[in-house]
């Protein structure tokens, strides 16, 4: 069978490598990246042009198609594919709107009494202002639609509330995405990453995770895409795990179900636990990045039966188990990267890199040349992600790979997974 990975990024880099160890699948992958090669057969179509990844998977006879962004989600391709009589991976457009709106996701979240922070959504710029004029402090001002990772300000000072509404309202630099706000209340707690594949009634829960989204060490900077990420933590471990399935992703998937829309695919819950238990600080309608790297190379199984079965409304008939070791991912940036990344940079030492023992490369921004060197393409460069028999072991495998990488400009955390127990 054909499996084709729609995206190009070290989530897709990981997904495809994933899928590859199915027997008898042969993967292929929208564009790819410097490294997929390695694990796909690259097609030169745009993960977002969808008429162009329907006619692809028609033209090679595709028996299922597993995407990774949310932009294509929430466009509507899983809709288009199922018309198409084309198996796929990913939820219809009505159910990725819980990453699409977040004032629908609120609202759903309202009704099936899950806990959330508080909120209020705004159409109108003055409403939105004269409710950070005199709310508590820190705010969190969200726009309410999709805005690659930008949509998000926690608000230490008024000055920055205001000037968050002013710029997503007035402004409009977040173009459509930011032209309605959800203000929210500001949790306190320790966050982490909760991924479930489920067919809309069937759910196989994936390995907790935590990211590690601000640039600096100690989380200073500004946000990004996620600098790192590690799994498992304890907060999704056991009863604890039980707890969140039962009180956030069931009743969820329920409320969905009332309103006629069926889930399949995966469900990412970011979580805050606080003093009060797990509250959702977000959904998102597909695999985390880079979540899914330390995730995908914990889980056992064979990942394309179970997407299958997931498309097919049969996930009770698939497992998926999850290896004890613990992984981390170190992310490499770019140069400027999260404000300005520079492209274009010569990546050396992958071989390497690859060589220390328990450790992927997954690739994210690169491009292969036709001289066959590799380089930078994107702000999140890579993603080298280890496992091990302790998170110190698996640390430092990741760290050690890491100083064999080489391009100008380049950037990482120290201090990825220092924080994991065990
Ligand atoms: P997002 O881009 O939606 O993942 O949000 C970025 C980050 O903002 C999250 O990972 C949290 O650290 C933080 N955040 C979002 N909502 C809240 C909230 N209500 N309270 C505190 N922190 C939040
Ligand atoms: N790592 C968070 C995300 O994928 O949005």
């Amino acid at each position: 069978m054909k499996v084709l990975v729609v995206g190009n990024g070290g989530r897709e880099h990981a997904m495809a490598w994933k899928l590859g160890q199915s027997r008898g699948v042969e993967v292929l992958i929208t564009k790819g990246n410097g490294g997929t090669d390695a694990v796909a057969r690259a097609l030169p179509v745009s993960p977002t042009d969808i008429d162009a990844v329907i006619e692809t998977a028609r033209a090679e006879g595709v028996g299922l198609v597993a995407i990774g962004p949310e932009a294509p989600l929430a466009a509507g391709l899983a809709d288009r594919l199922m018309a198409a009589g084309i198996p796929v991976f990913g939820p219809v457009q009505a159910a990725a709107r819980l990453e699409s709106s977040k004032a629908f996701t609120h609202e759903v979240l309202e009704a099936a009494h899950v806990p959330a922070a508080g909120w209020h959504v705004f159409d109108h710029a003055d409403d939105a202002l004269r409710h950070v004029v005199g709310c508590h402090l820190p705010v969190v001002v969200k726009a309410d639609g999709l805005a690659a990772g930008k949509g998000v300000v926690v608000a230490l000072r008024r000055e920055e509330a205001i000037e968050a509404v002013k710029a997503f309202m007035v402004d409009g630099t977040l173009g459509h995405a930011g032209r309605r706000v959800v203000i929210e209340d500001f949790l306190v707690g320790e966050e982490a990453s909760f991924m479930v594949i489920t067919d809309g009634e069937h759910i196989l829960p994936l390995a907790g995770a935590r990211d590690h989204k601000r640039v600096f060490d100690n989380d200073m900077g500004p946000n990004t895409g996620g600098m790192g990420a590690f799994s498992p933590t304890p907060l999704l471990e056991g009863e604890a795990r039980d707890h969140v399935l039962a009180s956030v992703i069931r009743p969820t998937l329920s409320e969905l179900a009332k309103r006629g829309i069926t889930y399949k695919g995966v469900l990412y819950a970011g979580l805050m636990f606080t003093a009060e238990g797990p509250k959702v600080l977000e959904f998102n309608c597909r695999f985390g990045d880079p979540e899914t790297q330390p995730v995908l190379v914990r889980t056992k199984g064979n990942l394309s039966e179970v997407m299958l079965a997931c498309s097919e409304g049969r996930l009770d008939q698939v497992r998926l188990d999850i290896e004890r070791h613990p992984a981390v991912c170190v992310v490499l940036s770019s140069a400027g990267y999260p404000e300005q990344p520079r492209v274009g940079d010569v990546i050396e030492g992958l071989n390497e890199a690859s060589e220390v023992e328990g450790v992927h490369v997954f690739h994210a921004g690169t491009r292969r040349l036709p001289d066959g060197s590799i380089v930078t393409a994107g702000g999140r460069v890579l993603g080298v992600t280890a496992v091990g028999k302790s998170f110190r072991e698996t640390r430092e495998r990741a760290y050690l790979a890491a100083s064999r990488i080489r391009f100008a400009g380049m950037h990482y955390r120290s201090d990825i997974g220092k924080a994991a127990r065990g």
